[in-house]
């Protein structure tokens, strides 16, 4: 995400954020390039690709959580992977920093465990559940997803979780329920940054009841078949691939239903910036510069080119019902 610098006090615009990274993927090419040759960096790729989708390959990194595949339709590109490493350590988590690298390094201070999520607000049966029996709730899936961040940068991710809408038949929306609010984790004893004036915390999601209900819409736990890393959102995050990365809330403590359009963190921040429904869309520029491409991490080498980005994040099949008649310009 991009801070502006203006009267409300946030800190430093990071206009060179793009472009640093960019210099970051160099380097990292340079690297593989030396270390085992460029045949040698294609095959690790499709060789970890061809496993993952036989669901054995997993970082060994934390806890294993399988998942099986998705028979969600749309829930399952084949496009590469990106590596676990890349996804795992440039990360937007603002509540450990704002670099790219800071959430990786900081973010060990998260303590997951006891973790409740609390479901109330315009529901027959609210419920406290504590994590282990949420994760129980449903079974686990595998979903490839393209995630594409507001910034202009996008990944392939291999989420474990299931659909938001298992939750949501649980707890019996009423009547007048029409959003879903997604409210995080706001601890600055093992948050090293709220408290800062960076947004107001908690940070808050939040979407329309029926985009919640999509069943794209993931409640994840886990990635690359493991649990998730705390960078990543531990121990219970939002997905919502059609939409900028920051509407997939991380480290999620309450969900609430209600009858009014909740105020997001980035909305209140930028409000002309951030909207409501931040669908990707190439065809509205972001104010400050153009969502018609993107730059995918793990191929943006020192002669590659950007890919174009898609409506809907290339869902549209999937989702594009969810806003038809509406003025997809002025509903950014
Ligand atoms: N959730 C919380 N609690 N705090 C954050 O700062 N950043 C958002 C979103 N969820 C954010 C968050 C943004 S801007 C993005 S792009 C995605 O998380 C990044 O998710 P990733 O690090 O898994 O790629």
């Amino acid at each position: 995400m991009l801070i502006k610098t203006h009267n409300s006090g946030f800190i430093h615009p990071v206009s060179s954020e793009i472009t640093s990274q960019g210099i970051y993927q160099q380097r990292r090419d340079m690297i593989r390039l030396m270390a085992g040759g460029a045949a040698g960096a294609a095959l690790a790729g499709w060789a970890g690709r061809e496993a993952l989708a036989q669901g054995v390959a997993r970082p060994g990194k934390l806890a294993a959580l399988p998942g099986a595949r998705s028979a969600v339709a749309g829930a399952v590109t084949m496009e590469k992977v990106t590596d676990y490493k890349d996804a795992s350590t440039y990360n937007n988590f603002y509540e450990f920093g704002t670099d790219k690298a800071d959430p990786a390094k900081n973010a060990g201070t998260l303590v997951t465990k006891p973790w409740t999520v609390v479901v109330d607000g315009l529901v027959k049966q609210p419920k406290t559940w504590a994590i282990e029996d949420l994760l129980k709730l449903s079974a686990q899936e595998e979903r490839i997803y393209r995630m594409r961040c507001v910034e202009g940068w996008s990944m392939v991710i291999p989420w474990v979780g299931y659909s938001m809408a298992e939750l949501i038949k649980k707890v019996e929306p009423l009547g007048n329920a029409k959003y879903v609010e997604f409210i995080t984790q706001a601890d600055p004893k093992t948050m090293p940054f709220v408290g800062s004036r960076v947004l107001d915390w908690p940070y808050v999601e939040a979407l329309r009841l029926d985009e919640a209900m999509n069943p794209l819409t993931l409640l994840a736990f886990g990635m690359y078949g493991e649990v998730m890393p705390n960078q990543n959102g531990a121990p219970v995050r939002l997905v919502v691939p059609w939409k900028y990365g920051f509407k997939s809330g991380k480290s999620i403590v309450r969900i609430r239903f209600t009858d009014k359009e909740p105020r997001t963190a980035w909305n209140k921040a930028a409000a002309n910036e951030y909207g409501f429904y931040s669908n990707v869309n190439p065809n509205v520029d972001h104010p400050r510069w153009s969502q018609a491409t993107e730059r995918r991490i793990g191929e943006d080498g020192l002669f590659a080119k950007k890919r174009k980005t898609l409506m809907f994040n290339g869902y549209e099949a999937q989702v594009g019902q969810l806003y038809a008649g509406m003025d997809l310009k002025k509903n950014f």
